[in-house]
């Protein structure tokens, strides 16, 4: 299973949950790789390349899959045609986190800060197309600034910088996020999502905030190569469902503030559908801010 992100970020944490209980269905080992960089597409290209027998799948990430055709005009995969869906495995919210460092308790207070400091602030990403890029984008142009953007492999080394101050913030699925908000190590100032999180219901929601629109809910989901047989996509979804439905599993998920599909969304038709209304709406949202790779 290739995971297109660095070890420690959302992706990787959402493949290692689901991994280890479908080796126990599959009754063989499933291997993570974390083949990292250009946000995701080294690693899908490589999904997209191998042989289309079930022993080579992506934990595609909604960013990789669903923005890439919108910035990366050398793509070299078409993430609607190239692949089979599997199935969605989890989804979840993105946080804007800050910097201890940073001043004020709000997202106000933070903003303020930013718009006045903004050269010196920097927003950490995993990658132009990631999601933790996009979603500060967003953010970053309805308040009117342009810090510097400072790219990782994933949002797994961006949130060690921002525990030890390197950067000023963060904006990545909550998923990777509580462990350090739990410890008090960042400050978790919004939900971008339209409701509030069940693991930190104190945490306003961006419209709660004054930012009504900027909102963002990833879903992580399973992609083989095309032309991958029928009955190895139908087993893998079945071992998907299985790990997801694994108590110890949806505990995880829960208390990581990720949600696992519902019966309607969990099959490949499912995956395929939702996949290819996110290819048009955020192509249109990235084209609509002029968002492009440098
Ligand atoms: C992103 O799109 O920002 C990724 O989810 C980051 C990651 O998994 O490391």
């Amino acid at each position: 299973m290739v995971v297109p992100f660095a070890p420690g970020g959302p992706t990787d944490i959402v493949a290692r949950i689901v991994a280890e209980r479908m080796s126990q269905t599959l009754g063989q080992q499933v291997v993570i790789e974390n083949v990292a960089g250009a946000a995701g597409t080294t690693g899908a290209t490589r999904v997209a390349r191998a042989a289309p027998d079930g022993y080579t799948i992506l934990m595609g990430p909604m960013s990789t899959m669903s923005f890439s055709p919108a910035l990366y005009p050398r793509l070299g995969f078409d993430p609607l045609t190239d692949f089979e869906p599997v199935g969605i495995v989890a989804s979840a919210p993105i946080m804007l986190v800050a910097s201890n460092r940073s001043p004020g308790t709000t997202l106000q207070d933070f903003s303020a800060h930013l718009k006045a400091n903004a050269q010196s602030v920097n927003n950490g990403n995993a990658g132009i197309g990631s999601t933790s890029h996009l979603a500060c984008v967003l953010y970053n142009n309805r308040v009117g600034v342009t810090p510097t953007l400072v790219p990782y492999r994933g949002t797994g080394p961006a949130l060690q910088d921002l525990v030890a101050g390197q950067i000023g913030y963060l904006c990545d699925q909550v998923t990777s996020l509580m462990g350090q908000i739990q410890a008090g190590a960042v400050k978790p100032l919004a939900v971008l999502a339209p409701t509030r999180s069940a693991v930190l219901p104190n945490v306003p929601t961006s419209a709660e905030a004054g930012l009504p629109g900027v909102e963002m809910v990833v879903w992580n989901s399973v992609f083989a190569p095309k032309a991958t047989p029928a009955e190895i996509v139908n087993a893998l979804n079945a071992a998907i469902q299985k790990a997801i439905d694994d108590p110890g599993a949806r505990q995880s998920f829960l208390q990581l503030g990720a949600e696992p599909p519902t019966a309607a969304q969990r099959s490949p038709a499912a995956l395929r559908a939702t996949h290819a209304a996110d290819v048009a709406k955020w192509g249109q949202i990235i084209r609509d801010a002029n968002i492009k790779v440098e």
